[in-house]
């Protein structure tokens, strides 16, 4: 968990191969559908280029399927959901049927003033999704991705207006959801300020007490 920039997919796509399990981002999952044109990406469209949320309905329905998959049988990562407390309660209900649980909700803690700079910075590759920032983690060629050679480009959300919108969203339907993991004493907090390695650093450090 964390606001909009606060790193969750950077740091995501590093638990996710160092664990060996699905890197499961709902915002990912969207962008998908918007790209491929299908019914859901024609639902979810208005939704992300606004900034708000996608219905809880539609985006529990999506997860409810793809924590199925034969891939999340050995542990699974979320990154943007849940998202709301009707979320989190419908994922509580799902894992219990699919006789899971969750090990750990880590948030990744940024001030607002922040985010702005992360998210109008961010650059993502368009063919495997790998993220970059132009100041705080560049590609070796501008505009090219590291790991395949595709191209960068800006999130359509990800301008000034619009992720003003996704603060607010954030504060008012996810900030109640750290009490919901607190009171069930699985939330750990690290620090989102420090650069991407020191984070990963305590993130690592927090997985590793848990499979001990
Ligand atoms: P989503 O894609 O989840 O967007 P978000 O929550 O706004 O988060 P971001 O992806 O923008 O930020 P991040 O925390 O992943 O940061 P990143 O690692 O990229 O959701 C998009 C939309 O989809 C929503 O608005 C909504 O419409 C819909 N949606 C998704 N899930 C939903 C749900 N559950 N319910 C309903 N609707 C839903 O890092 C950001 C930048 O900072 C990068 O450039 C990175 O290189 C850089 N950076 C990262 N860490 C550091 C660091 N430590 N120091 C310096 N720079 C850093
Ligand atoms: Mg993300
Ligand atoms: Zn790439």
């Amino acid at each position: 968990m964390g606001p909009p920039g606060a790193g969750k997919g950077t740091q995501a796509e590093r638990i996710a191969g160092d664990c060996k399990i699905p890197h499961i981002a709902t915002g990912d999952i969207f962008r998908a559908a918007i790209k491929a044109g299908t019914e859901l990406g024609r639902q979810a469209k208005s939704y992300l280029d606004t900034g708000s949320l996608v219905p809880d309905a539609v985006t529990i329905g999506i997860v409810r399927e793809r924590l199925q998959e034969p891939d999340c049988a050995t542990g699974f990562l979320l990154d943007g959901f849940p998202r709301t407390i009707p979320q989190a309660e419908a994922l509580e209900q799902l894992l219990g049927e699919l006789g899971m649980k969750l090990d750990l909700v880590l948030n990744i803690k940024v001030a607002p003033a922040v985010l702005l700079e992360r998210l109008t910075g961010r650059r993502v590759c368009r063919q495997c999704g790998t993220t970059y920032h132009m100041v705080f983690n560049r590609p070796k060629q501008e505009g090219v991705c590291d790991c395949c050679g595709g191209e960068l480009y800006q999130r359509s959300d990800d301008t000034a207006e619009t992720v003003s919108d996704r603060l607010r969203v954030y504060a008012d339907q996810t900030v109640p959801l750290l009490d919901f993991y607190q009171q069930r004493g699985l939330l750990q907090e690290v620090d989102g300020e420090l650069g991407i390695d020191e984070v990963w650093a305590s993130m690592s450090g927090l997985l590793r007490s848990l499979s001990r």
